[in-house]
């Protein structure tokens, strides 16, 4: 909080570091050889979406003036489909060579608005990088007066990463890459995460001066010696650091990776949701993209799978076992075993066991839905109840119908698709066949085993293949021996 008024000639610190403006560099052109994939890395899936747009997202937490996404010739098409329209103003360079993590930044030199003050490099690997990391990678770089700040970990191991090392003074000296260490002690190890951030004016006076290495790469991370060395007496240490969360440090570089990171991505997520006031059974068998959103006191039980763009309300049970794909549920539905897809279901609804909602269904509320029920770009009206066995595709159902057991809408002739309507109170017997197009008016009846291709008035009772009417009196005279109705 800023508690005193800052004049015109004096300013208060914090006012002056945020006049510092900061770039944003995404590192994706690197070739993931080690991934072994047709699919160019980048694009493999974390938690439902491409692993770069974590690192892009979490570019976010230094409020960048301009950021860079580097792709390469073999890239370049798939991310900038991808990431050209989720994020407007995002600039594209095209790194033509792989030569390491220390030239592609150089390649996006001559984009930068060289007025900018600060640049925070991420890597396109990093699927659990946060805005949060990153924010708290800039407040350390414009406190430290540093040239180069990074955000470092604490490994277990030290795994393939960069290690950190440290003066007896406890100042950053160098970083030495995995790959050229030579004899190490086990044991817990401190890394770096791959979050750095740099002064623009320095970061581009020493890039093009890197030392190429044996594997005919530039480093990155070669610049954090190269700052320490021009350490002045009486200034600032030239490399400051901020520990952060291990996940900062969660590199993709094969499928091992790519499955690790998927869970450390689902546990944050479910954390994340449980906090929220979801009660989620067995997290650890419970997938839940990063886009899903789920009002509190909902339920989710083991087996559940909720992907893409799917939100799902308060106080539902969703599982066990429910796959959700694309969807909106709202709130206090029920869903177990079941299937649903680009579909929403109306508050109260319930669904299941085993059943499936194909793209195009719009459940309202207080529907019931049972057992081996498909539904494919259908309405289904308040109260309708359709409990066993059926399938119903391009229909619209009114309020407060029954649908019988085996009710099937025959809604494509070989050539076209057609249109069934259900009015509101109709009774649809068992095994009704449903020819469309056809018009089922409100209050209508169909008898058990009928087929039913002529549209049905309102109130009007038809039974036989193909289903012709039974007169008024007829139906008075048969309903107490009626057993064609179909409800168990
Ligand atoms: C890098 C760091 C290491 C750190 C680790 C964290 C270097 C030299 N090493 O190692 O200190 O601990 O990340 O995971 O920086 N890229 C390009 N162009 C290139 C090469 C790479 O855009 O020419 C991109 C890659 O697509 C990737 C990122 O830069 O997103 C990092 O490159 P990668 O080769 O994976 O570095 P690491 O070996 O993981
Ligand atoms: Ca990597």
């Amino acid at each position: 909080m800023v508690s005193e008024k800052p004049t015109m000639d004096e300013p208060p610190e914090e006012s002056q570091s945020s006049r510092r403006r900061c770039a944003a560099i995404i590192l994706a052109a690197g070739q993931g050889t080690r991934m072994r994939s047709q699919l160019t890395k980048m694009l493999h899936p974390v938690a439902g979406r491409p692993l770069f747009d974590a690192a892009l997202a979490a570019a976010s937490g230094c409020d960048p003036v301009q950021t860079i996404l580097v792709v390469s010739p073999g890239n370049a098409e798939q991310l900038r489909a991808y990431a050209g329209p989720r994020y407007p103003g995002l600039e594209f360079v095209v790194q033509q060579e792989q030569l390491g993590t220390g030239h592609a930044p150089a390649m996006a030199l001559p984009t930068l608005d060289p007025t900018i003050d600060d640049v925070m490099i991420l890597f396109g690997d990093h699927p659990l990088d946060t805005t949060q990391m990153v924010a708290d990678t800039l407040v350390e770089h414009r406190a430290s007066g540093a040239s180069v700040t990074m955000a470092v970990c604490i490994h277990p191991t030290g795994g393939q990463h960069g290690r950190v090392t440290r003066d007896e003074a406890g100042r950053i000296t160098r970083i030495t890459e995995w790959r050229e260490l030579a004899g190490e002690r086990s044991g817990p190890k401190e890394i770096n995460s791959g979050i750095h951030c740099f002064r623009l004016p320095w970061l581009a006076e020493q890039l093009p001066q890197l030392p190429l290495h044996p594997s005919n790469e530039y480093y990155l991370t070669d610049l954090v010696a190269v700052a320490a060395a021009q350490a002045q007496p009486g200034g600032p240490w030239p490399v400051a650091a901020v520990t952060v969360d291990l996940g900062a440090a969660m590199g993709v570089n094969n499928r091992v990776h790519l499955a690790e990171a998927e869970r450390l991505a689902r546990q944050a997520i479910n954390e994340a949701h449980m906090l929220a006031g979801v009660t989620i059974a067995d997290p650890a068998a419970t997938y839940i993209d990063y886009a899903v959103t789920i009002g509190p006191d909902t339920t989710i039980l083991p087996g559940s799978v909720l992907t893409g763009r799917t939100t799902i309300g308060a106080g539902c049970t969703i599982g066990p076992a429910a796959r959700i794909h694309d969807s909106a549920v709202a709130d206090g539905a029920a869903i177990r075993d079941s299937t649903i897809e680009g579909s929403s279901v109306g508050a109260g609804t319930d669904i299941g066991p085993y059943s499936h909602l194909r793209p195009g269904v719009r459940l309202a509320g207080g529907v019931h839905i049972g057992n081996f029920v498909e539904l494919k770009n259908s309405e289904i009206g308040t109260g309708t109840a359709i409990g066993h066995v059926g399938y119903l595709g391009d229909t619209t159902v009114g309020a407060d119908v029954n649908i019988g057991a085996g009710v099937i809408t025959a809604n494509y002739d070989g050539r076209d698709k057609h249109r069934t309507t259900i009015g509101d109170g109709a009774f649809i017997g068992v095994d009704t066949i449903l020819r469309a197009p056809v018009a089922i008016g409100p209050g209508a009846i169909t008898g058990g085993g009928s087929f039913v291709n002529r549209d049905v008035p309102a109130g009007q009772k038809v039974v036989g293949i193909p289903a012709r009417p039974i007169p008024r009196h007829a139906r008075a005279e048969g309903r107490a021996a009626e057993t064609t109705k179909g409800e168990a």
